[in-house]
């Protein structure tokens, strides 16, 4: 069977690259800059074929390079997670700058949490080169809790336990949420003290 991306899989792997070299930089710039890194970890891929299949499926698109390419924006994935709040924003706003791409459409379910509880920032870019790339942005709790709510998605026979298992996520992702906020608050008062006490 062909590629759903057709004969465009070197390009979206260049754009994920440029992407992320240009997200190294920004990394670069801000420890630079304050001394401390802004990122725990940055995760990039291309969405498998098999995922990008069942997607345009549940889309009603048909299987073919179009959907994928122009109509799907997350072929390009890429993921930065955060050890503070602060530089999720700041990242973000670094990302909005950037030269070669822009914004088609943000989500901040950071301030505004999906109803499950769900954190993160979302940017979907379009390069100058016409790919598009989704761009999730959260912190350390943010992205454990997202890995635990996504294999509970996924497994089966919960039977019995889902309803306890929701509201127990969701009391989870409220409390993570509220140590963010201190953590971010903490480490606030830690710099600001550092700088005025030298
Ligand atoms: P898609 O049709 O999946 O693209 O959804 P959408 O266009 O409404 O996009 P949205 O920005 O809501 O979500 C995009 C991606 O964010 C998903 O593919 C997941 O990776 C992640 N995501 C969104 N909601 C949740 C959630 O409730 N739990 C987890 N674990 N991940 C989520
Ligand atoms: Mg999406």
């Amino acid at each position: 069977m062909d590629s759903i991306y057709g004969t465009h899989k070197p390009e979206l792997e260049r754009t994920k690259s440029f992407l992320m070299e240009r997200i190294e930089e920004i990394r670069s710039e801000m420890k630079e800059r304050s001394g401390q890194d802004p990122i725990e970890h940055l995760l990039g891929r291309i969405k498998s074929e098999e995922s990008m299949r069942e997607k345009c499926i549940r889309k009603g698109l048909p299987e073919t390079p179009g959907s994928a390419l122009q109509h799907i924006y997350d072929a390009i994935g890429i993921r930065v997670v955060c050890s503070f709040i602060n530089d999720v924003y700041a990242i973000r706003d670094a990302i909005a700058a950037l030269p070669g791409c822009s914004i088609v459409r943000e989500k901040d379910y950071i301030r505004k949490a999906k109803p499950n509880g769900y954190r993160s920032y979302h940017m979907i870019l379009l390069t100058d080169s016409g790919i598009y790339a989704e761009i999730q942005l959260r912190t350390i709790s943010m992205d454990t809790w997202a890995a635990l709510e996504h294999h509970m998605k996924y497994k089966k026979n919960l039977n019995g336990n889902l309803e306890l298992l929701t509201s127990e996520l969701k009391r989870c992702a409220d409390e993570l949420a509220s140590t963010d906020l201190s953590m971010q608050t903490l480490r606030d008062m830690i710099y600001d003290e550092g700088e005025s006490n030298p």
